[in-house]
């Protein structure tokens, strides 16, 4: 950048504080990098599955680990209660690659033909959710279930399909709601009052 362009646009900063974006994390200036940035310790640790799902999520992404920017990749520790659910949800930005160290679990994912692909995956089974597409894991056992998962991204992202459609703030209007899943009003808030 020229000398001239960097003035302005250090001077429109300065001036306007919203006008920078920055989509995704900036880096870090290379001389305060350090082996801390690109390590993280715990994934020994169960997470806490005491929750209406019964499930724990650790996504490590670039928030929590950031040696991970720019690099594509993140990860995640899922551990499941006997009948734990890991609900249908969406990464955006990432195919994931799950591997099961515990238990098994049912997972599976749809794709945009509204065709099912399920597996029932035992203990060292792998399975892979592609790019965008709804998936879920359940554990189907009486014992708890440990996965892992890669994930394509620094920066996942994740959607969880029901808490978007009943748990948005402010929440989507009963009209659109009621039309799109074929019930009535009553069924639409029921479902509403779940995820407040
Ligand atoms: C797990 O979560 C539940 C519900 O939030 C909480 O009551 C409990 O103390 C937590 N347990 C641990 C070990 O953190």
């Amino acid at each position: 950048m020229t000398q001239a362009l960097l003035k302005i646009s250090v001077l429109l900063t300065k001036t306007h504080k919203s006008l920078l974006n920055v989509n995704g994390v900036a880096c870090k200036n290379p001389n305060q990098v350090t082996a801390d940035d690109f390590y993280f310790p715990g994934f020994d640790k169960c997470g806490n599955t005491s929750n209406k799902l019964g499930s724990a999520v650790n996504l490590v992404n670039v928030e929590k680990l950031p040696g991970l920017n720019t690099l594509g990749i993140s990860m995640a520790r899922i551990d499941y209660a006997p009948y734990g659910l890991n609900p249908p949800h969406i990464h955006p930005r990432a195919s994931e690659i799950l591997v099961v160290l515990e238990g098994s679990l049912y997972v599976g994912f749809v794709t945009t033909d509204n065709k099912l692909f399920t597996k029932v995956l035992n203990k060292g089974d792998s399975f892979v959710f592609p790019i965008g597409m709804v998936h879920f894991q359940y554990n189907y056992g009486t014992t708890n279930a440990v996965a892992f998962a890669g994930l394509s991204s620094q920066n996942p992202g994740t959607i969880r399909v029901a808490n978007a459609l009943f748990g948005s703030k402010p929440p989507i209007s009963d009209d659109v709601l009621t039309k799109t899943f074929m019930v009535d009003k009553k069924t639409v808030n029921y479902i509403q009052t779940q995820f407040q």
